[in-house]
């Protein structure tokens, strides 16, 4: 193989109360890269579209993984790279980690698809450090293994990939202004009580438990998150009255998608979906912020080979 173009989702993670350790990926938006072998061994960009992002390739999350797998296995080719960024950086939608899920992907097909999943993801989390400092698994796993994800340890590194609901739909709302991953790391709490810990595991556990057995209540009573949430809502315009319209018209459970600002509302079915849908954007539509909305299923496959 000397070329391909894959399509590679944006990710939801933390899913509530599972900080840096539960994730899924989203079927609706995602960004398309190409990856082309080249004779000149390195790695080069050659375009982005969509978004303002660097050519710098040590800079930029995803030739940084590109140039990492190459330099790892001491390829005797280059990479040119393209990418096409189809959601802005700085939703939490998992950007950052779309490009570095997607170049890690890309490259292990030029490589001759010597790397399994689990590899992979770690070149991803690499990626990640190198867009937001720290070596986060949550949105590259999602992206990697598709559906939902569990990262049941980070040294070493598992990932457990979690039963997906059929119903399951996600309403998003991303109002547009830019959060720093950095940023919003920075105003989380570094001690929790033993209370809030004990509420918090006992969450993740209920959210797991009501994936494996398709209960839609024991997963809309375990979208809980005392942790992140109310250290970094304040960051988010509006976030209390998206919340409270989401859960009014139906919504399992609603929170913040990764760092943010994007929330994410969790459905049963596409009628509900619908309904969330509309009750959130007629919510955000008198404040003075500009907003993009989508629903999703979530996406089952991951990163996939387009053409
Ligand atoms: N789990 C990470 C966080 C995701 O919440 O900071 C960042 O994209």
């Amino acid at each position: 193989m000397d070329y391909l173009k894959i399509f590679a989702p944006a990710t939801v993670a933390n899913v509530s109360c599972g900080f840096d350790s539960l994730g899924f990926a989203v079927d609706a938006i995602g960004d398309e890269m190409t990856f082309t072998k080249t004779a000149k061994k390195g790695v080069k960009i050659t375009n982005i579209t969509g978004a303002d992002l660097t050519y710098n390739v040590d800079e930029n999350a995803a030739s940084t993984v590109v140039k990492k797998m190459l330099s790892e296995v001491n390829a005797d080719f280059g990479i040119e790279l393209t990418i096409h960024k189809g959601f802005s950086p700085g939703s939490g939608l998992g950007s950052s980690a779309a490009s570095a899920a997607g170049a890690a992907f890309g490259a292990n097909q030029l490589l001759g698809n010597i790397f399994p999943k689990l590899e992979l993801t770690k070149f991803a989390m690499f990626g990640e450090k190198v867009a937001c400092g720290t070596p986060i698994a949550d949105n590259v796993a999602a992206a990697i293994y598709g559906g939902f994800v569990l990262v049941r340890s980070y040294d070493p590194l598992e990932i457990i990939k979690l039963p997906v609901p059929t119903a399951l739909r996600v309403v998003a709302i991303h109002p547009q202004i830019a959060i720093k991953t950095k940023d919003a790391r920075a105003v989380l709490p570094e001690k929790i009580s033993l209370k809030d810990a004990v509420t918090q595991w006992a969450n993740v556990g209920g959210l797991i438990s009501g994936l494996y057995t398709d209960n839609y209540n024991l997963i809309s009573n375990s979208l809980i998150d005392v942790v992140a949430e109310p250290a970094r809502k304040k960051l988010i315009p509006f976030f209390d009255e998206v919340k409270s319209s989401a859960i009014a018209a139906g919504a399992l459970g609603a929170g913040i998608s990764g760092s943010g600002p994007t929330i994410f509302a969790l459905c049963k079915g596409d009628e509900v979906a619908q309904k969330v849908y509309n009750s959130v954007q007629e919510s955000y539509k008198n404040t003075e912020i500009d907003f993009e909305m989508f629903i999703s299923k979530v996406n089952q496959e991951g990163i996939k080979i387009i053409n």
